[in-house]
């Protein structure tokens, strides 16, 4: 090896801190990153990719926010007719969260399925109620002809609901992924990250460090 890259692998001594073990709880882990999260992000610290797959093993990819993890399950809220939920049918799922100001990603892979009708009128309800029209009014990933039939939509939803409650949409839910797998990622010099997944494994986790 030359002087050079012995100079340049030099690690701090934090690189060689191990940051967890088989002892940790991975959903304890999750909220403890998006509490961070919630403190450095300067918007969104929820947000996270969707990954979705067709029958025919075509992959599509959206953000979505969290809007909690229930049971340990992470749940979101969508349209039941969109394009993701005619992917979902298939009932697998993927996640994917970056923290840009922590240099930090959480993946989480698993089977998913509707979150209760309950669980769904009860999120529909505290949403704004602006939101809860956009909700009548969009036929997410349909067609639209122009914005002002989106405007006109809104407006007819409106005019439905005027001086009363909006209830949800039958089209409009949440969903939840059942985590299989949970991966941690810590950004370290050199790009020699650290790597975590957590299985699972009866009740509880395996986990496995990975390498960069
Ligand atoms: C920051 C951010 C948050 C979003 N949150 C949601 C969400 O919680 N639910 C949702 O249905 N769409 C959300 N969207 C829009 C989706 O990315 C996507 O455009 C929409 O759900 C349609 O996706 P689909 O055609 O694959 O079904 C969000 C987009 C961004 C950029």
């Amino acid at each position: 090896m030359s002087q050079f890259a012995m100079k340049e692998l030099s690690l701090p001594a934090q690189f060689l801190v191990n940051t967890m073990d088989a002892s940790t709880d991975p959903i304890a882990q999750f909220h403890a990153w998006m509490a961070d999260a919630s403190a450095s992000e300067p918007n969104d610290p929820n947000a996270m990719s969707v990954a979705t797959v067709t029958a025919d093993g075509q992959p599509s990819v959206r953000i979505l926010l969290l809007k909690g993890v229930e049971n340990g399950a992470f749940q979101f809220f969508t349209n039941y007719e969109s394009r993701k939920a005619g992917e979902l049918v298939n009932g697998k799922a993927a996640l994917c969260f970056h923290w840009k100001t922590l240099r930090r990603q959480v993946r989480v892979v698993g089977p998913v399925e509707k979150v209760p009708a309950a669980a769904s009128d009860a999120y529909f309800g505290v949403r704004q109620r602006g939101s809860q029209i956009g909700a009548h009014a969009s036929l997410q990933s349909q067609p639209l002809a122009s914005r002002d039939v989106l405007v006109q939509a809104v407006a007819d939803v409106e005019a439905r609901y005027a001086e009363q409650d909006v209830p949800r949409p039958e089209n409009w839910g949440g969903y939840q992924v059942i985590p299989s797998e949970i991966e941690f990622w810590l950004d370290q010099p050199y790009r020699l990250h650290d790597r975590f997944v957590f299985t699972r494994a009866g009740n509880g986790w395996q986990m496995q460090r990975l390498y960069p």
